[in-house]
């Protein structure tokens, strides 16, 4: 592509080490639609005739059909997709082809190739994240009132219900999917016209080209249009996030099926056995969602420092953008894919959960607002529990067995009537705490919205 200048041939390690078609030829279908609307916009301006424009758009297609079915060679000493594509039109429909390249760089190939494909990749990931939220809805419908300790410091806290545990995964993964639809907004801006950094003397209908593409508009410096890779570290970003959160789920999940918690249990299908031990019944499902995280948020610090020292404005590190672009949007996907279909089979042990939750300290809290409704300020209310606790601790006895009226006669006869788990939930009322009534509520408000 420039022999013109060069004597010798490019050594084979060089080729080696600087190509990308191992894995950007998965960036075809966007290169073949910002071939054809730039082919488009030079017939328009008069750069190609009619017949012209007909033999590369059918030759793209060609091409296009041929990787789809595996019919294509690509070769590594042609570098990437975009010289791999041309090439082979050029070898295809002849000199038609070799006008294609004018008033266009790979530079804004490339960056118009990533917007394309990071827009197509965020519509899928939206629809996954939609389908996991719909498995967690299910079991969160499904145990709307199955009573479970809810944990700080991972020591028992307050009485909650699974449907509302379930519940905050839904509303984390929606913020995933608005962050999502910001960063598509963004993105979604054509740089095609920017040329290798400085536009071109030639100029096509930028805007055209924008439209046909389906982006909102198009970019309007084109050293930034060209050095710029904001819209792959956003989306990195949001990826991660959204695999943190899912990797706190693994986290929960896992204590849950331990003997310890004993709250759930993983179908058959979606665990895994020991080849020594045979009693035993592995989650690495959520274990590796865990562990993968660690590789999504690697890949956002990959490309973060990969960019960081970058003179404006194309430099060949930016090349380095697609392996973790690829590698977290896979990740993700299956991420979802298999979250998804484990937790719509995962079951409770409302027995075990029951018993957890019988446990009368998680209303000690409770207690100290029954002191505070009967006029006691609150610090002294707390240390006035906590000091039944301590003596509950110390006599072996369950919290809601002691004798409160002894213990302080601030307490009426009517403390006792606090320890019950259902009364205590169902007087959490506000909105986002987790009386029953409230629940029954979010789940009607997220079947609706999910849709
Ligand atoms: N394969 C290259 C990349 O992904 C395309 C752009 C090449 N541009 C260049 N000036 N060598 O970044």
């Amino acid at each position: 592509m420039w022999k013109g200048r060069f004597s010798q041939d490019t050594s084979s390690l060089v080729q080696q080490f600087g190509e990308s078609i191992s894995y950007d030829w998965r960036l075809f279908p966007h290169d073949i639609a910002g071939s054809i609307a730039h082919a488009r916009a030079q017939r328009e301006a008069g750069l190609l005739t009619d017949e012209e424009f007909s033999s590369i758009e059918s030759g793209l297609r060609g091409i296009k059909a041929d990787i789809e079915a595996g019919a294509f060679e690509f070769r590594t000493s042609l570098e990437d997709i975009h010289m791999n594509i041309e090439s082979e039109l050029t070898r295809r429909i002849g000199a038609a082809g070799a006008k294609l390249h004018t008033a266009r760089s790979r530079n804004d190939q490339v960056a118009t190739d990533t917007r394309l494909y990071c827009r197509t990749e965020i519509d899928g990931l939206l629809r996954s994240i939609t389908d996991l939220q719909k498995a967690l809805l299910d079991r969160a419908d499904r145990y709307s009132a199955t009573v479970i300790p809810g944990y700080t410091h991972l020591q028992r806290g307050q009485p909650v219900t699974v449907g509302h545990h379930f519940l905050a995964y839904v509303e984390m993964l929606e913020r995933d999917k608005s962050r999502l639809i910001d960063c598509r907004k963004r993105l979604n801006i054509s740089p095609l016209g920017s040329g290798a950094l400085a536009g071109s003397t030639i100029n096509l209908d930028r805007k055209a080209i924008a439209e046909e593409l389906g982006f909102d508009d198009v970019t309007y410096n084109s050293m930034d249009a060209i050095a710029d890779r904001d819209y792959i570290a956003e989306l990195l970003f949001v990826i991660s996030l959204a695999g943190v959160h899912l990797s706190r789920l693994s986290e929960d999940l896992i204590l849950w099926c331990s003997a310890e918690f004993g709250f759930a249990a993983l179908s058959d299908a979606h665990t895994t056995g020991s080849s020594l031990m045979p009693q035993k019944k592995n989650p690495d499902v959520c274990e590796l969602t865990r562990g993968k995280t660690g590789r999504l948020v690697g890949n956002l610090m990959n490309l973060l420092v990969a960019v960081k020292g970058l003179p404006l404005t194309y430099n060949r590190d930016l090349q380095e953008d697609k392996p973790p672009l690829f590698d977290s949007v896979d990740t993700l996907r299956l991420i979802l894919a298999v979250n998804t279909e484990m937790i719509g089979a995962m079951e409770l042990k409302e027995q075990n959960c029951r018993s957890a939750a019988a446990d009368p300290m998680l209303l000690a809290t409770d207690l100290a607002d029954y002191l505070v409704k009967k006029g006691v300020p609150f610090r002294h209310a707390h240390e006035l529990v906590g000091k039944a606790v301590a003596e509950a601790l110390a006599s072996g006895t369950p919290l809601d067995q002691l004798d409160f009226e002894a213990i302080d006669p601030a307490y009426g006869p009517d403390a006792k009537d606090v320890f019950c788990i259902e009364r205590a939930l169902k007087s959490r009322t506000n909105p986002g705490a987790p009386s029953i009534a409230n629940i029954l509520g979010e789940l009607e408000k997220w079947r609706e919205r999910l849709i």
